[in-house]
């Protein structure tokens, strides 16, 4: 790839940033349809935020990811929301269209078209979703289109009864409750997908799950959002129970292709990004 005076700028911002694996998937995808784009991190503190966002335009950088910590307080800064940022107050994109930035929140589709493109279908399911946090959020939005029900469960269960009565216009069956091993075990029976959208399984819970081996079925889906590990013990206990099997990678990976969508309006080369993410993957774990 050749740098020129007429290279399009794209980014990440967070704090920490280090071990972001968008520019690898970004810049798989730009190479491959000979895009001449380049995709680079920043870490912004939360005190140069605004200063960051105003260089956003001041430079002339066509289109951003947002993470951890900024993706609520971003959305002060932006000219224009989509609907799923006004629900969440929170964005994950940004499009910089001739100094108007216009916010969007891919989250929540990235973890539908990963189930969906992983052979699930939604319509007439049952879902149940474990957490009710920023990422719980996103999906819950999402899927209150496509579901008939979706049950919330989150150790805070004043966040999960909020979540779902801001859900009810969407005029589905969904609950919020708190969560328990016996609740989950309940709920877990007349369900078609399950959901951890809760940080545990994160390296620092890595022998944690918060579902035991024998609650699940082979006819259960297992979608987990944690992908470092790729392989948390949800997964792993999830695969030994012969259930259909999404991992935190695909959700990463389906968020990425809905920014980039937005951004370049050219489809994305999916099999490309996903292959850049897991050599960046191996690549870290071997340092
Ligand atoms: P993210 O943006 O990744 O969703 P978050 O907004 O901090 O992060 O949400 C973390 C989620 O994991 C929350 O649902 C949290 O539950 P609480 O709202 O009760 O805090 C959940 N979580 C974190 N640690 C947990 C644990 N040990 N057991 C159960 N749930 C946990």
């Amino acid at each position: 790839m050749v740098i020129s005076g007429k290279t399009e700028v794209f980014a990440v911002i967070g704090d920490p940033i280090e071990h972001t694996l968008s520019p690898a998937m970004h810049n798989a995808a730009f190479e491959h349809l000979k895009l001449d784009f380049v995709f680079l991190a920043f870490r912004v503190t939360p005190d140069e935020l605004e200063n960051a966002v105003r260089g956003i335009r001041a430079l002339g950088i066509r289109g951003l990811n947002v993470t951890m910590p900024h993706k609520n307080s971003v959305t002060e800064f932006l000219d224009e929301a989509d609907a799923s940022v006004r629900f969440l107050r929170a964005a994950n994109t940004i499009l910089n269209q001739r100094g108007r930035l216009r916010g969007f929140n891919t989250d929540g589709i990235g973890a539908i078209t990963a189930l969906k493109n992983n052979g699930v279908s939604l319509a007439g399911q049952k879902v149940l979703l474990l957490g009710a946090g920023g990422a719980a959020k996103a999906i819950a939005f999402s899927l209150a289109k496509e579901v008939d029900e979706l049950c919330i469960l989150n150790r805070d269960a004043v966040k999960a009864r909020e979540l779902a009565s801001a859900l009810e216009s969407f005029g589905k069956k969904i609950v919020g409750k708190e969560l328990s091993p016996k609740l989950v075990q309940q709920e877990l029976q007349g369900s078609d997908v399950l959901i951890n959208a809760t940080s545990v399984g994160m390296t620092a819970y890595a022998s944690e799950s918060l579902v035991e081996p024998d609650w699940l079925t082979p006819e259960l889906t297992v979608m987990e959002i944690v992908y470092n590990p790729v392989e948390t013990r949800l997964i792993r206990i999830a695969r030994g129970a012969g259930a259909k099997v999404i991992n935190g990678l695909e959700m990463l990976l389906y968020q990425g292709v809905a920014s980039f969508e937005i951004w370049t309006q050219c489809k994305a080369p999916v099999d490309v990004m996903r292959e850049a993410v897991l050599k960046q993957i191996s690549a870290s774990e071997k340092h």
